[in-house]
C-alpha cells in the first residue's frame, strides 16, 4: 500500500518535470509574438548636420509593442560599438553612464564620452531644461502604445567627433546595437530612403535629415526569463472544482537554486548599493506549488439569460516589487461582445487580426495602476459582463475559460484544457 502511494507521487513528480520542461518547449525563441505580431522597438538614427570633423544625430526610441513596456527602475538603456575612434562631444536628452578616459589631445572640456561602447541611459523628470531634448527625460519609462499613446517614444541628441580624420562625410554607422531590459536582440543599421521630415513652423515647413539609419530590436520572453513568470488558475460557480496554476509553472520549491519565502518569514534585508540609483532587487516570490510571482484567477461568477459575468483577480506574491502601469492582455472569443468592464480599463487589440477575440485590460489612475508588493494588498480585481451570443455561447469545454493570457506581456501558464473546471453532466444546458 505504502509502495503504491510513493509510485503515486513519483509518477506525479515524473509528470510535473515533464509539464515544466515541455512549458518550456513551448516558448517562441524567435520573439514573434502572436498577439502583437508586428512588436518592436525602433531606433531611428537622424544624422541632420554634418561638419568638418563632427556630425550631430538625433536619436528616436519608437516602443511599437501594443502591451509590453519598459519601466523605471531600471528603464531602457542602448548601447553600440563605434566602427572609428568616436567619441560623443555633446549629448541633450539622455547621457552616457560612463565617460571613459579621453585621450588629452582632446583638450578641455573633454567630450561627454570616450568609450568605444558608449552605455546610454534617459534622464530622469525635472532634468533642467538647458539639457533636454524633446520628448526625453522619462527616466527611461517607455510605455506601451495601447496604455499611453504620448509616452512611448524617447528622444536625444548628440554631437559625434572622430578623433583622428577630420571628415564627418566618412562617418560609419555603430554596429552592434543593445537595447537594455532584459530580452531585447538588436539587428544591423538599415539605411532609410527617403530620410526622415521634421514639421516646423506648425507643419507649413518640413525639414530633412541629412541621412537616416533604423534599427529594429525584438523581445523575446525566452531570452528574458529562464522560466514564465506567471500562470493562471480557473474555477467557475458550475463546478467545485478550483484548476490551480499547474505546479512547477515557474519554477518548483525543491529545485536547486530556487528560493522563496515561506509563511510567515521575514524577506532578507537587501543591501542596496549607493552607487547605483536605479539598481533593482532580484525578484523573491512566496512558496507556493507554482512559484510565480504574478497568479492570475479566472473565476466565471454568474450566468444570466442574455449574458454571463467574469471575475479576474491578478495576485502579486512577490515581496520585492510594485508592478506600475501593470497590463494584462487576454484572447477570448466572447471578448468581441464584452459589454460592461468594472474597475479597469479596456482596449480591444485590433490591429493585426481579423477579430475583435483579444483585448488589454490595465489599471485606473491613482485606483489600481500599482499592484503593490505582496504583503501590502497585493492584488487587483475586476468583473466583466459579456454578452451571450446565441449559436456561439456555451460553458460546455471550457470555451469560456481564456485561450491565452499575458501579464506586461509575458505569456502566464495556463493548465490543461483536461483539467478546466467542468459542467455537471445533468446539467449540460445550464445557462443557455
Ligand atoms: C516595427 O513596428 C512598426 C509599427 O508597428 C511597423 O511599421 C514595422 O514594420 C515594424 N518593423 C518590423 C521590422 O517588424
Ligand atoms: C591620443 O591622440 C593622438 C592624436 O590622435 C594619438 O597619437 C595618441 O596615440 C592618442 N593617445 C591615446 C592614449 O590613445
Ligand atoms: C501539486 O503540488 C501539491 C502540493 O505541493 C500537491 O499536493 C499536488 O498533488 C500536486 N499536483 C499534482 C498534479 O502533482
Ligand atoms: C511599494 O509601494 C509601497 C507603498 O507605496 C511602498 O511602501 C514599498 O516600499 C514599495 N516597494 C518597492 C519595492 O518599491
Ligand atoms: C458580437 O460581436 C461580433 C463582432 O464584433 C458582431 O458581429 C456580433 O453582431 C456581436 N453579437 C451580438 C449579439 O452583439
Ligand atoms: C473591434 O471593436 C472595436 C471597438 O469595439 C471596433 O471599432 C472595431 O471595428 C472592431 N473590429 C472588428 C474587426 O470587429
Amino acid at each position: 500500500m505504502l509502495a503504491l502511494i510513493k509510485q503515486g507521487s513519483m509518477v506525479k513528480g515524473i509528470i510535473n518535470l515533464f509539464v515544466f520542461f515541455s512549458l518550456f518547449s513551448l516558448y517562441p525563441t524567435d520573439g514573434f509574438d502572436p498577439l502583437d505580431v508586428n512588436a518592436n522597438v525602433t531606433i531611428q538614427w537622424d544624422i541632420m548636420e554634418m561638419n568638418p570633423g563632427t556630425y550631430s544625430a538625433d536619436i528616436t526610441i519608437y516602443n511599437y509593442q501594443l502591451y509590453r513596456h519598459i519601466e523605471w527602475p531600471p528603464g531602457w538603456s542602448l548601447s553600440w560599438e563605434w566602427q572609428e575612434n568616436e567619441v560623443i562631444w555633446n549629448m541633450q536628452g539622455a547621457e552616457a553612464k560612463e565617460q571613459g578616459v579621453c585621450n588629452k589631445t582632446l583638450g578641455t572640456p573633454p567630450p561627454h564620452c570616450c568609450l568605444k561602447n558608449p552605455v546610454i541611459i534617459d534622464l530622469q523628470p525635472g532634468t533642467p531644461l538647458t539639457k533636454q531634448a524633446a520628448n526625453c527625460c522619462k527616466g527611461g519609462v517607455l510605455t506601451s502604445m495601447t496604455q499611453d499613446p504620448t509616452k512611448y517614444i524617447s528622444h536625444f541628441q548628440m554631437t559625434v567627433g572622430h578623433a583622428s580624420t577630420d571628415h564627418a562625410a566618412n562617418m560609419k554607422m555603430p554596429k552592434n546595437f543593445k537595447f537594455g531590459s532584459p530580452g531585447y536582440t538588436c539587428g544591423h543599421a538599415e539605411k532609410v530612403h527617403p530620410p526622415t521630415k521634421f514639421p516646423e513652423d506648425g507643419g507649413r515647413r518640413w525639414r530633412q535629415a541629412l541621412r537616416t539609419f533604423r534599427v529594429t530590436c525584438m523581445y523575446s520572453q525566452f531570452k528574458a526569463w529562464p522560466a514564465p513568470t506567471c500562470c493562471v488558475s480557473l474555477s467557475a460557480f458550475y463546478s467545485e472544482t478550483i484548476t490551480f496554476c499547474p505546479n512547477c509553472s515557474c519554477g518548483c520549491q525543491q529545485q536547486p537554486g530556487s528560493s522563496c519565502l515561506k509563511n510567515g518569514q521575514i524577506p532578507p534585508v537587501i543591501k542596496r548599493p549607493t552607487t547605483d540609483p536605479d539598481y533593482v532587487p532580484p525578484p523573491l516570490a512566496k512558496c507556493t506549488s507554482h512559484m510565480c510571482p504574478i497568479h492570475v484567477h479566472w473565476h466565471i461568477k454568474q450566468s444570466y439569460k442574455g449574458y454571463w459575468r467574469v471575475k479576474i483577480t491578478i495576485m502579486n506574491l512577490n515581496v520585492r516589487k510594485n508592478y506600475t502601469a501593470w497590463n494584462l492582455a487576454v484572447e477570448h472569443p466572447n471578448l468581441a461582445n464584452l459589454t460592461q468592464v468594472f474597475s479597469f480599463n479596456y482596449m480591444p487589440l485590433a490591429r493585426d487580426r481579423p477579430t475583435n477575440d483579444t483585448g488589454l485590460f490595465w489599471g485606473m489612475q491613482y485606483y489600481n495602476d500599482v499592484l503593490l508588493q505582496s504583503g501590502q494588498t497585493g492584488n487587483v480585481q475586476t468583473e466583466m459582463l459579456f454578452m451571450k451570443v446565441p449559436g456561439v455561447f456555451t460553458f460546455d469545454a471550457g470555451w469560456a475559460f481564456p485561450k491565452r493570457v499575458y501579464f506586461n506581456g509575458e505569456n502566464c501558464v495556463m493548465p490543461l484544457p483536461v483539467d478546466f473546471p467542468r459542467l455537471p453532466k445533468e446539467k449540460w444546458n445550464v445557462g443557455k
